[in-house]
């Protein structure tokens, strides 16, 4: 009888540490990690945004600010929303890498590691989308030698005229992108949900 009761609570216990559960505690990690200053961006999320990376075992999803190991995020990850209040889409969700090729140099940073439009959230809240991402997800690799990067996730409410942007397509390079100058230059707004990750290099 004691036996049995562990084994159906504890699976559940941490299933529920492991996800974020409040929006204050996300933007308290973001401001913690001084994303909204290096990004310039506005951070005040009305969502929750669940980034999830699929792997061999049980798929890990991101709580604001956790380290992973490298070879944990190969991905690519899925997107869900917690939350009805930013409606059903259209969305547009980035990962950029602001600490490229290292935090004290970010030289080459941001890095766009993923762009993609159009999608909208299920009654799961998955967000789907049909359309090819304007920027393939590219797992992390900070250089050997390099502190752990930071790798930010936002989602933004998608204006009706985004895909005719012609500021970023598949073949722009990666390097040097500035999410704020885009979300302004096409009218993306500040993003209403996020989370972020670090990673550090493989060991040598
Ligand atoms: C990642 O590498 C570590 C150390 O080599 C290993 O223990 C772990 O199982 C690996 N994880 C995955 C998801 O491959
Ligand atoms: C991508 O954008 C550049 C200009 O920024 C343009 O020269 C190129 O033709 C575009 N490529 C595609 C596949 O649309
Ligand atoms: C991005 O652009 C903003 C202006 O929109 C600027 O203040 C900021 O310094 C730029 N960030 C980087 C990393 O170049």
């Amino acid at each position: 009888m004691k036996f049995s009761t562990i084994a159906l609570v504890v699976p559940f216990f941490t299933l529920a540490v492991s996800v974020d559960v409040s929006l204050r505690a996300v933007r308290k990690a973001f401001f913690a990690a001084d994303i909204p200053a290096d990004l310039t961006i506005k951070f005040d999320p009305s969502v929750l945004l669940e980034v999830t990376f699929p792997e061999p075992g049980p798929p890990i999803t991101l709580t604001a600010g956790v380290q992973l190991p490298r070879n944990a995020t190969v991905g690519p990850p899925s997107f869900s929303l917690v939350g009805k209040a930013a409606g059903n889409g259209p969305f547009v969700v980035a990962m950029v890498d602001p600490d490229a090729p290292t935090p004290q140099t970010p030289t080459e940073a941001q890095i766009r590691h993923f762009l993609g439009s159009d999608f909208h959230a299920n009654a799961l809240g998955q967000l789907k989308n049909n359309t090819p991402a304007i920027s393939d997800f590219l797992q992390p690799t900070p250089p050997a030698g390099s502190d752990a990067h930071r790798y930010v996730f936002l989602v933004f409410k998608q204006p009706a005229d985004f895909d005719r942007q012609t500021l970023v397509n598949s073949s722009t390079s990666i390097e040097l992108f500035n999410i704020s100058t885009f979300a302004a230059a096409t009218r993306l707004g500040s993003p209403f949900a996020g989370t972020f990750m670090r990673v550090a290099p493989d060991p040598s």
